[in-house]
Order: structure tokens, then C-alpha cells, then sequence
């Protein structure tokens, strides 16, 4: 069973330095009276992670992580690198690395594994596009992503990563999931995960907000949201926060 409620942003290529320091005061968990079982996380371009290093009450990701360990590999980064910046989550596979830079899913659990291989939690990221789910593909295409992971990664290793299924045509787009859709998507995922999936956080993403995540986060097997737009915005982010930690609270 995961008992906490992951609230994981993710800033893609946007926020400042001034932007994170703004976060790191506002994000006090006993400021914001959290429970316990709420995880905060940031994952933010790599030339703000320091920024979030010294913070207790946030942990720190990066979007991308490099296959390989060192070289000639101009412009990728490594584990070790984001290691010494204090990070301890990296997503992988964000849709927007599948569709804008062709990363295909054999390089995206390549990732995965690489990260674990170097004490780094790897966010794997899976979705079905519009035109898939309309085609009524969106298992095949889920399944074939989550597979790819599976044969990469060591017996005993999948249960430690955390996955988000983000469906392509719910981000950015504010067209939100249905609760009872996004949890048909993730009961799916965590059948197919066999026995780790029991200890797997399934994040949900696409265009969670304040006003969205309380129904979003009820859902049996949705264990919290990874969330683009509304992360940047400090008050928004607070309060997806306190809805997490109001659903911790034990009910009645
Ligand atoms: P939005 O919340 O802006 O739709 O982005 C979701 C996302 O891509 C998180 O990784």
C-alpha cells in the first residue's frame, strides 16, 4: 500500500532563481501545517536544483538524465552531475521528450535504470495521445511503455521507481482527465505491475489544479499528481499541498 500523497511539480523550462528561493520560503511544512504523509517535490531546470538543496521540506528533481555515465555527450547530463546538486528524483519520458525530441521508450527505461544504478528515483512518465485513445489504443500504447521499463529494469528494481501516466491530450491543455477516468487508466497500470505495483506511487498528470485535485486524489489508485501549469504559481501550488494532506487526515 502507499499511504502518502506525492505532490510533484514540474516546472519544464520555465522559474528563476528568485522564483525557487520564493518557493523554498513558501513551501515551510509547518508553515502550511502538512501531514506527515505528504511529499513535496519540485522537478525544475538543472540550474536551479541548488536552489532547493538546502530545503527540508521539498524534494528536488530534474526532467531529463543522460543514458550514459560520462563523455562525449555535448549538451546531456549526467546522474552523478545532478547527484552533486543536490537532486534525488529525475522524470523521465515526459511526453514532451517522446514527442518533441524522439526519445523512444528503450531509451526511456535505458534512463530509468540508469538512474536507479546511481541512488537517483526516477519519475517514468506514460500516456496515450488524442488520436490514440480515440482509436481506442490506450492500453496497447500504456502497456507497451510500462513493458519496455519492465525488461530494462532488474527483478526487485521496478518497484522502485515512481510512475506518472500523464495522457497526452490533458496536458497543458486544461482538458482534465475525469477522476473515474484517470483511475480506470491507473487500476490498469497497477494490474500490470504485478506484485510492485502495490508499492508504486502512480502519479496522475494533465492539467491538475487546486479546483481539480481533492477529486482527482480520491481515487483508489491515484496517489497524487504531477503537476506542470499550476506548480509555478506559488498560492496554487500551497493549496494543492493542503488538499494532499487534508486527504491523509484520517476521515469523519
Ligand atoms: P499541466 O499541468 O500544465 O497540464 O502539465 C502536466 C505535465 O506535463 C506535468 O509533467
Amino acid at each position: 500500500m502507499v499511504s502518502s500523497v506525492f505532490v510533484v511539480g514540474n516546472w519544464k523550462m520555465n522559474g528563476s532563481i528568485s522564483r525557487a528561493e520564493e518557493f523554498c520560503q513558501g513551501l515551510r511544512r509547518f508553515e502550511l501545517d502538512l501531514a506527515e504523509q505528504v511529499e513535496i517535490a519540485l522537478c525544475v531546470p538543472d540550474t536551479l536544483l541548488a536552489a532547493f538543496s538546502a530545503s527540508e521540506d521539498v524534494r528536488v528533481g530534474a526532467q531529463n538524465i543522460s543514458e550514459y555515465d560520462s563523455g562525449a555527450y555535448t549538451g546531456e547530463i549526467s546522474a552523478d552531475l545532478l547527484m552533486e546538486q543536490g537532486c534525488d528524483l529525475v522524470i523521465v519520458g515526459h511526453s514532451e521528450r517522446r514527442q518533441l525530441f524522439a526519445e523512444s521508450s528503450e531509451q526511456v527505461a535505458n534512463k530509468a535504470a540508469q538512474a536507479l544504478r546511481h541512488g537517483l528515483t526516477p519519475i517514468v512518465c506514460v500516456g496515450e495521445t488524442e488520436q490514440q485513445r480515440e482509436q481506442g489504443r490506450t492500453f496497447e500504447v500504456v502497456g507497451e511503455q510500462i513493458q519496455a521499463v519492465q525488461r530494462e529494469l532488474k527483478a526487485g528494481d521496478i518497484e522502485k521507481i515512481w510512475l506518472a501516466y500523464e495522457p497526452v491530450w490533458a496536458i497543458g491543455t486544461g482538458k482534465t482527465a475525469q477522476p473515474e477516468q484517470a483511475q480506470e487508466v491507473h487500476s490498469w497500470i497497477r494490474a500490470q505491475l504485478g506484485k510492485a505495483g502495490v508499492k508504486i506511487p502512480l502519479l496522475y498528470g494533465g492539467s491538475v489544479k487546486a479546483a481539480n485535485a481533492d477529486q482527482l486524489f480520491q481515487q483508489k489508485d491515484i496517489n497524487g499528481g504531477l503537476i506542470g501549469g499550476a506548480s509555478l504559481d506559488l498560492n496554487e501550488f500551497q493549496s494543492i499541498c493542503k488538499i494532499a494532506s487534508a486527504l491523509t487526515k484520517p476521515k469523519g
